[in-house]
């Protein structure tokens, strides 16, 4: 995702996470392509693996950008547990749990084959992850960054994007560290 530091340096937050967000929204394309064709296995294989990984791991950061970054800085301005800031939070629950059935049933198609039932979870689970991550990231774009250009200070924005960096630089640590990554899915 576009995290450099002469990008952050650049950019406000909102342009780096709609710049995410577009990112994104190619992938999905991608995979609801592919939900096409699962009958076959072998020909979409490398490129379902590729996108399954990128939402199992690199695609959270940009949660954790702005549940520990964006929104505590939204927060003076909005009610936490309430309108814009309450309803993402909700959705990026309901995300990571959708994300979790689509790995599973992504896993045992490659483990067990491609049989009806299988192709069947994955187009089930899947298509619920594109459409409600389609849904959520207008409503970001929308009323949640319009929100956040109208309301926060300089000195905010400059804190949020130093969040950014930090947050962008743990997670690349997690990659290169022995274990590998991960990032928080959870
Ligand atoms: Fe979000
Ligand atoms: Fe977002």
């Amino acid at each position: 995702m576009a995290t450099t530091k002469n990008t952050l340096q650049l950019k406000t937050p909102t342009q780096l996470l709609k710049e995410d967000h577009d990112e994104v929204q190619g992938k999905l394309s991608r995979l609801e392509d592919i939900f096409g064709h699962l009958d076959r296995q072998a020909e979409v294989a490398a490129e379902l693996k590729e996108l399954a990984a990128f939402f199992e791991t690199d695609f959270w950061v940009h949660f954790t950008k702005e549940e520990d970054a964006l929104f505590p800085e939204l927060e003076k301005y909005l009610p936490k547990d309430q309108g814009p800031i309450g309803v993402m939070l909700e959705e990026h629950v309901e995300l990571r749990e959708t994300n979790r059935q689509l790995q599973k049933a992504i896993s045992a198609y490659f483990a067990l084959g491609n049989n009806p039932e299988r192709k069947e979870l994955i187009r089930k689970y899947g298509n619920r992850f594109i459409y409600a991550l389609r849904d959520h990231i207008d409503k970001e774009n929308s009323v949640l960054f319009e929100l956040t250009e109208a309301n926060l200070t300089k000195k905010q924005v400059e804190t949020v994007s130093k969040g950014f960096e930090k947050i962008a630089a743990e997670h690349q640590a997690r990659k290169a560290s022995p274990g590998g990554c991960c990032c928080s899915s959870s």
